[in-house]
């Protein structure tokens, strides 16, 4: 057997002189970079043009294709279902399969680098002497404060716009008039899309969302499975990753990797100043007054876990009560739970109404002087209630309890800022905002955070140790003891990087349409029961079709390439609120489409179609 020799890159054959007839690497990068930008709408950077080995020291790449007004390509299309042919073009509800695709886009070029951080990272006074010093994207000039980009969270004047409050309340068998008086017409309930908090609204922007090019950003969505086109319908449980998330992580091994905070060398310092680059981003994105509010954590159970086992177990005493809702994933009811059985406290719920929908006067009622802290979900998981949280803040506050707001399901569908709720925590975990995995956040108000312990010992997080006693840094460092998940913290930077480029305002004007577009589709289904019917949705459209286990219906979804969650969702009190153990789980992000809801809409119509016992 011949074993190949080693060469310096640890590639076969790709290292040293190339093989006679072989182009050398550089001609091979060249070749390679033509053949990709002569691709119609390609929009992955050239290997010249990223920051890579590739093209050595060459400018990065101008944002791929958010700013670009090449054609788009529509979402791959479908057969429609023999037997019902409705299943395509994505107009059987009245929404076009492509919203904004010809729409002139309003984007103006972007700075040069697509990793820039959007503001200098060197804090007055950083015991990180060389911040701000080293990394070549600190150093590039950065996408200003202001990101321009951003445009007016306006109509993107669909029919069906607007329309889900009356579409669930119809569902819901609601009586109620729909929106309250001096309502805007055509806006929803969506505090959250009011034009007029939207920062650099200038008169002239228009929307610039175009899905056609968000989805060129996103390689997964080109994987075909079971020989279908892949419909990511599971964005609740994770959410996909755009190219210049994987290319940011794949930068920092490749040029930046070393461990922070510590040694006085180059890549340490490049790796710091990434890392603490991410926390600003953070911080800017979720409105915190400082960075050191900012603590990076595995998720958002890491999150909770973390509050619950410092601030919960300092705060919360013997008779005391922690309230929760009945919304809650189990990583905001379990460590809830463990601590109340540490330390002898008692766990009270807020009840919800038939629609899904948390009753604020029965959390009025739980609410006493003894209750130390609320913890709610700003949007739920296995329904999609968006829960009128700024109420529960004030609610709890005025009893004099402390509110952390689980934002694992709400910070890539709606704007938040920590300060204007006046939430005393906030968790959240990238990978549910297009981020890695294993990276997460807790929020925390920095006058808690620096009376709170830390929770774990070690490394990095220490001033000075003897044998007798140990100095702890200030927050945010004395809750990361331990080498961090530090690419994952930067990955996590750019994917919010991502988010802002493209606005959270448009983001969740299009999924709100999506979301009226799916309830239409399902409602109208013989046998489906939609689980989760609030005024105020976000993404989720959970149901249960009779005749069939959620398995049965996944697995049909699966085949057909359509990828969505079915089971308990890790929020087993609130489906059996609704009397059921498991629902079918389609979770949408903004780069899904109506074609994609139809193709799903005609498997569902297909199997109710196929049983007898199927509801009429
Ligand atoms: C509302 C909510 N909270 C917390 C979590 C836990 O997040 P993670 O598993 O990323 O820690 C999830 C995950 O699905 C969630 O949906």
């Amino acid at each position: 057997m011949t074993i190949p020799t080693p060469t310096s890159n640890g590639v076969e054959g790709l290292s040293g002189a190339p093989a006679p007839g072989i182009p050398d690497e550089a001609t091979l990068g060249r070749l390679a970079s033509e053949f990709f930008r002569a691709l119609p709408g390609a929009a992955l950077p050239s290997f010249g043009d990223l920051p890579t080995s590739f093209g050595a020291g060459s400018a990065p790449a101008p944002e791929p294709s958010l700013i670009q007004s090449g054609p788009s390509i529509a979402p791959v299309p479908v057969a429609p279902d023999p037997v019902d042919p409705v299943g395509s073009g994505g107009a059987e509800f009245g929404v076009p399969e492509a919203y904004a695709a010809s729409l002139p886009s309003v984007t103006p070029p972007q700075p040069p680098s697509q990793f820039a951080d959007q503001a200098p990272v060197s804090p007055p006074g950083s015991p990180y002497y060389f911040l701000g010093e080293a990394s070549p994207y600190t150093q590039s000039g950065g996408i200003p404060a202001k990101p321009e980009n951003r445009v007016v969270a306006q109509s993107f004047g669909l029919p069906g716009e607007g329309e889900l409050k009356s579409l669930l309340a119809e569902i819901a068998g609601a009586r109620e008039p729909i929106a309250p008086a001096g309502q805007p017409a055509n806006t929803g309930n969506f505090y959250f899309l009011d034009a007029a908090k939207v920062p650099d609204a200038g008169p002239t922007a228009r929307p610039a969302f175009d899905v056609n090019a968000v989805r060129r950003d996103f390689p997964i969505l080109n994987e075909r499975v079971n020989g279908k086109p892949l419909v990511w319908f599971d964005n609740a449980a994770t959410t996909q990753k755009p190219q210049s998330v994987i290319d940011r992580l794949a930068y920092f091994y490749a040029h930046e990797n070393s461990n922070i905070h510590r040694a006085a060398h180059e890549l340490a310092a490049r790796a710091t100043d990434a890392y603490e680059a991410a926390r600003n981003k953070v911080q800017r994105f979720l409105g915190a007054g400082s960075a050191d509010e900012i603590i990076f954590v595995r998720g958002a159970t890491e999150a909770i876990n973390l509050v619950a086992k410092t601030w919960g177990v300092q705060n919360i005493g013997e008779g005391d009560e922690i309230v929760v809702s009945l919304l809650e994933h189990h990583a905001n009811i379990v460590p809830w739970q463990q601590l109340a059985a540490q330390v002898g406290a008692k766990i009270r719920v807020i009840p919800v109404d038939d629609t899904g929908q948390l009753k604020l006067d029965e959390l009025q009622k739980l609410l006493n002087p003894k209750t130390r802290l609320v913890s709610v979900t700003q949007v739920s998981n296995a329904l999609g209630t968006v829960t009128p949280i700024k109420q529960v803040i004030d609610m709890a506050h005025a009893a004099g309890a402390k509110v952390l707001v689980d934002g694992a399901q709400s910070v890539s569908h709606l704007r938040v800022n920590v300060q204007a709720l006046d939430a005393d925590f906030f968790v959240f975990s990238g990978h549910k905002i297009f981020g890695p995995t294993g990276i997460g956040v807790v929020y925390g108000k920095k006058a808690l955070l620096e009376q709170m312990p830390p929770w774990q010992g070690g490394g990095n997080m220490i001033a000075d140790v003897t044998f007798e006693k140990t100095l702890f840094q200030p927050a945010p460092n004395k809750f990361e003891a331990g080498t961090g998940n530090i690419a994952d913290a930067v990955g996590l930077g750019a994917a919010l990087d991502y988010v802002e480029r493209i606005g959270i305002e448009n983001i969740a004007r299009y999924e709100h349409d999506l979301l009226v577009y799916a309830t239409r589709g399902l409602s109208s289904i013989p046998g489906v029961r939609l689980i989760g019917t609030a005024a105020d949705k976000a993404s989720v459209a959970s149901f249960v079709l009779a005749g069939y286990s959620t398995e049965e219906v996944g697995r049909a979804l699966n085949e057909e390439g359509i990828a969505v969650r079915s089971g308990h969702h890790c929020a087993q009190p609130i489906l059996r609120r609704f009397g059921v153990e498991a629902t079918v789980r389609p979770s949408l992000a903004f780069y899904n489409t109506c074609e994609e809801i139809d193709r799903m809409l005609a498997v569902i119509r297909r199997l109710a179609r196929g049983k007898g016992k199927v509801a009429a």
